[in-house]
């Protein structure tokens, strides 16, 4: 066998400092799972080579099989769909598997097809998106992940889930109480924050330990399907964030606060923070990893996520310290794993960057001895890179990563031509150090083209071309015979407008204004780190695509019967109603600075934007993918019928897509268009707004934004203390046709 590799990619390509399975059954597992009715077809082989490549061709001797050999399990998955998607004209979504469809006859390969990934890491999940998206999954939602992840080739995607169980060991072992931990620990939608030292502590009730021992089941599940899969899981640490009752038992220790986060009260944040000098840091990260090794297996993985300084200020900014810190966490790494690789998040080097000097990130990294030692995660790479101020993180080995949706948001936006430049750029920048691609995105919500585009480019050593992967990525999407060119059409239309997105300013996911708490100023066209300014003309955009898509659908039926195209509608739909009501908005504010404006007339100017928002809960409504019930019911079922646990659980997800903390700390960041939260929460709102602007104007009042805050904050904290389904207003499942109500909008809005 003849691999026709780029020098490039060669000399990129060392093996990775893990241990990847070379069984093939989690392979045929995989087959069997996704395509059982060609369960027997396909033939994988596992050959010598470089790096991680394959060469699928048909199985000699004509039985009608697919052979797929390939250097690694990964890249075995890599060249099933390969197959599947190039051949078979199918592919796996967010919104569910189509790979069954795989034609009864497959398809023929002919000439055999080779493919190579063009760096050694495929890298996927931001902490964050433990909580965001993945918060109340059970096995089967973490399974279809997980196959979704291996088939597009990720070999190192993180695995957080269940870490509190070992790390109440670590605690109790050091002499921590039941009543030090707690106090601790956060609840099941905010852990993510907690490991990183951001928060400490609960609200709305102590982490109860049934969900730690069942997550800690399920990450034993996940970890090992992983590696089964060929991939290598990248596993916690200890961090050296403690309860503050470790400085009452060690009164020597080096123990600092951490930094305040976000408006949480210092309760609930200045996380007490071990300094990795203290050789009690040692101790506990030994005792940690020798446990999460019993449990896993010793081999299974040599990489560690460890933030310590994530949106959380070092104690100081000397190079000193910040080089003694780095020093002492990667030696206590290494004394625990002789192999120990250190990955972090990059992110603190852009969101603190007037912190994070040059010098002193210098001073962090190059404490850490070697090339090999660290994996840097460049977080936000495609709107702003920290690489090349960082000289290729002085020659630690980093993965160019792709974020672009904040909290789970859901507006549509990317940037196409950027994905398709930027990574292959860096990697061929003289003196490189970039090892992998891949998706640090906080939450799985929508626009899934642009993820799938970057994995899609770790595997071509020549830019992606936009038009042909547009156009071969709707074809398989919407899979119905004689897909009408409109189909195509509204995807050249979005592909080139909202997808291509050069604006800096709107970069990642752009918040609608719907999802905002209610105000006279400040919300429309903001930019930065939440942007609600639309990058996009909707009347040569949104609009033309929705037309389009419209157009198919009347052509060729068929589509209604296809959930991904039904998505895609309503999505356009939704998208079109929540910019509409920026336009809205805009009239009533100059309605209510209007000199002639009386209490009816600002009334009468509000009542479009109410309109709006109970059309676009009726739209959701239509869609299972669109359902606040989802979230609510994925949550409560995980505890197993125990009412009061489910309840506790369903406040921890209400809470977090709406006030994020007891008292809106971060108020409306994780929010979501979806039926159920739009028509109760988001209506209230706009209608309590309303009132109060209408109130106002009719008796003399000065507005007072002190005061309406207030007031709306009073409704979330009432809205997240309600039980899903109590009210006759909150159907569990969806009501309506999504065709029916699309056109209604399109005779409405458009
Ligand atoms: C802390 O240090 C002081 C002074 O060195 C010493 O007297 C004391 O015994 C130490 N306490 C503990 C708990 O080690
Ligand atoms: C850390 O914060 C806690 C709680 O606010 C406080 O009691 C303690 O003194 C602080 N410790 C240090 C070292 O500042
Ligand atoms: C892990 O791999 C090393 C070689 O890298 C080997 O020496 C060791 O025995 C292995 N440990 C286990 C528990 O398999
Ligand atoms: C870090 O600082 C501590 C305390 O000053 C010192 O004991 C230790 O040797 C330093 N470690 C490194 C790796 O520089
Ligand atoms: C990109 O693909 C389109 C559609 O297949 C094709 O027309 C175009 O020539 C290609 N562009 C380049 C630069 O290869
Ligand atoms: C937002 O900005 C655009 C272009 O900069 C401008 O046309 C529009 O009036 C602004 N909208 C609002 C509501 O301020
Ligand atoms: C978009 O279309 C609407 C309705 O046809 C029209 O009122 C509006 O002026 C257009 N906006 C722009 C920016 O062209
Ligand atoms: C139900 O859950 C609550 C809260 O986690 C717990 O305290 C209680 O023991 C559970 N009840 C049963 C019967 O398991
Ligand atoms: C005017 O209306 C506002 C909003 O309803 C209310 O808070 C305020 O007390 C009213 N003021 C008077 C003088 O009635």
């Amino acid at each position: 066998m003849q691999w026709f590799l780029p020098l490039l990619v060669a000399a990129l390509c060392a093996a990775p400092a893990h241990a990847a399975t070379t069984s093939l059954d989690g392979i045929y597992a995989l087959v069997q799972r996704q395509i059982p009715q060609h369960q027997d077809s396909f033939t994988f082989s596992l050959i010598e080579g470089d790096g991680d490549a394959f060469t699928i061709s048909d199985t000699v001797g004509g039985s009608g099989g697919i052979t797929v050999q390939c250097t690694t399990v990964s890249a075995c998955a890599r060249g099933l769909y390969t197959y599947a998607t190039q051949f078979g004209g199918v592919d796996i979504w967010w919104t569910g598997s189509r790979l069954n469809q795989l034609p009864a006859t497959l398809p023929e390969v002919g000439q055999p097809v080779d493919g190579s990934a063009v760096v050694p890491y495929r890298y996927h999940f931001n902490t964050v998106t433990f909580d965001y998206t993945a918060a109340f999954w059970d096995w089967e939602q973490w399974e279809a992940e997980l196959d979704w992840l291996a088939l597009r080739g990720v070999n190192l995607p993180l695995a957080w889930v269940g870490y509190e169980y070992i790390l109440t060991q670590v605690f109790q072992e050091v002499g921590l109480t039941d009543t030090d931990i707690a106090s601790f620990l956060s609840g099941p939608a905010f852990q993510a924050w907690n490991r990183f030292g951001n928060i400490q502590g609960s609200w709305g009730g102590d982490l109860p330990t049934q969900w730690v021992n069942d997550q800690y089941a399920l990450q034993q599940q996940i970890v090992q399907r992983m590696a089964d899969l060929g991939m290598t899981p990248v596993l916690p640490a200890f961090t050296g964030f403690v309860p503050h009752a470790m400085a009452r038992l060690y009164p020597n220790a080096s123990i600092v606060n951490g930094s305040q986060w976000s408006d949480f009260p210092s309760s609930l944040t200045d996380t007490s923070f071990l300094e990795p000098f203290d050789p009690l840091f040692a101790t506990m990260q030994q005792s940690f990893i020798t446990k999460q090794q019993a449990a896993f297996g010793a081999n299974l993985t040599h990489v560690y996520t460890l933030d310590q300084y994530n949106e959380n200020s070092p104690y100081s900014g000397d190079t000193g310290y910040l080089a003694n810190i780095s020093a002492g966490t990667f030696a206590s790494l290494r004394e625990a794993d002789p192999e120990a690789v250190w990955m972090m998040q990059g992110w603190l080097f852009f969101a603190d960057e007037s912190f994070w000097t040059d010098d002193r990130i210098s001073a962090f990294l190059n404490a850490v001895p070697g090339s090999d030692s660290m994996i840097i995660l460049d977080l936000y790479a495609e709107a702003a890179p920290q690489w090349q101020r960082t000289d290729s993180y002085y020659g630690k080995q980093w993965i160019w990563c792709e974020l672009h949706d904040y909290g789970g948001n859901m507006g549509m936006e990317g940037n196409l031509p950027e994905l398709a430049s930027a990574p292959l750029a860096a990697l061929n920048t003289a003196g490189s150090s970039m090892k992998g691609m891949g998706l640090t995105m906080e939450g799985q919500e929508g626009n899934e083209i642009v993820y799938d585009f970057l994995l899609d480019q770790a595997w071509s050593s020549t830019s992606l071309n936009i038009t042909a992967y547009v156009e071969a990525w709707v074809s398989r999407r919407y899979t119905v015979a004689s897909l009408p060119a409109s189909a195509q059409e509204a995807w050249t239309i979005l592909s080139t407008t909202v997808y291509s997105n050069t604006n800096p300013n709107t970069q990642a996911v752009i918040k609608s204004i719907v999802e905002l708490s209610p105000s006279i100023s400040g919300l429309t066209n903001a930019t930065g780190h939440h942007p609600t300014e639309v990058s996009y003309q909707t009347n040569t955009s949104i609009i033309p695509a929705l037309q389009n898509l419209v157009q198919a659908a009347a052509q060729n039926p068929l589509l209604l019967t296809v959930p991904e195209f039904v998505y895609d509608v309503v999505d356009v739909t939704r998208q079109l109603l929540v910019n509409r009501f920026i336009g809205y908005y805009t009239v009533l504010v100059s309605e209510y600075y209007s000199s002639g404006a009386t209490s009816a007339s600002v009334n009468a100017a509000g009542q479009p934007l109410l309109t709006v928002i109970t059309d676009l809960d009726t739209l959701l409504y239509t869609s299972p993918y669109y359902l606040l019930s989802n979230w609510i019911s994925d949550a409560r079922s995980l505890a197993n019928g125990n009412t009061t646990y489910a309840d506790y659980l369903e406040y921890n997800a209400r809470n977090q897509i709406t006030l994020w903390g007891p008292d809106g700390e971060i108020n409306d960041y994780a929010s979501k268009q979806w039926a159920g939260l739009v028509g109760t929460y988001y209506l209230s709102r706009w209608q309590t707004f309303v009132t109060y602007l209408a109130d106002i104007t009719g008796n003399g009042t000065a507005y007072d934004n002190t005061v309406l805050q207030a007031q709306l904050l009073n409704i979330g904290k009432a809205w997240d203390q309600e039980i899903w389904g109590q009210s006759a207003n909150e159907p569990l499942t969806t009501v309506g046709t999504s065709m029916t109500v699309v056109d209604q909008m399109i005779q409405k809005y458009i």
